[in-house]
């Protein structure tokens, strides 16, 4: 088989470093796995750097999901519209709404059908999404305003009644099986 890329990291430009550091770490619980000086005076057509670096993850299987170069100069918003994190499970989206909500951070959450998802903006307006897996595949996209302070049974009956008569609907599993299939029969 060719190319099996897995997703690794987002480097993000940053204005304020400490106010960024503060709510990565504290309200989305990465760690610091490394940070330090980055001197690169020869990037070919981009401007040299001179500054420095912090790696963050909470994944012991990658090194660093995020890290940050504390250059960005202007205010304009990034091109990138969102970053997305999968956490392990539903109460931990939930609980993170709460969080958030606690913190006057304003929040949307959705449901792709194939997601339990919250969508809010950090410190320098960058967007994220935290999501959890529902047990289901649904044809993309759907977006469906959803209640993440319902309790586990009735997100999931509401889940299974808002979708199931979508495109596609089908558990999971069998989706990806599915998938796994026609990507081992790539040329
Ligand atoms: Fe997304």
């Amino acid at each position: 088989m060719g190319l099996e890329l897995g997703f690794s990291h987002v480097v993000l430009k940053v204005r304020d470093l400490d106010t960024m550091l503060e709510f990565y770490t504290n309200t989305l619980q990465f760690d610091v796995v490394d940070r330090g000086p980055l001197n690169l005076p020869n990037r070919g057509d981009l401007p040299p750097l001179d500054t420095e670096i912090v790696f963050l993850s909470q994944d012991p299987n990658n090194h660093h999901q995020l890290a940050m170069l504390p250059i960005r100069d202007d205010d304009a918003p990034g091109p990138v519209d969102h970053m997305a994190f999968r956490a392990g499970n539903f109460t931990a989206v939930r609980d993170l709404a709460r969080t958030l909500q606690g913190q006057d951070v304003a929040i949307r959450p959705v449901s792709h059908g194939n997601t339990w998802s919250c969508y809010f903006k950090d410190p320098e307006g960058n967007g994220v999404e935290v999501y959890a897996d529902t047990p289901f595949h649904v044809t993309q996209p759907q977006v469906r305003p959803v209640d993440l302070f319902l309790d586990d049974d009735e997100l999931m009956a509401w889940t299974e009644e808002t979708f199931s008569d979508q495109n596609g609907f089908q558990p999971k599993k069998e989706y990806e099986a599915g998938r796994a299939e026609e990507l081992s029969n790539r040329p």
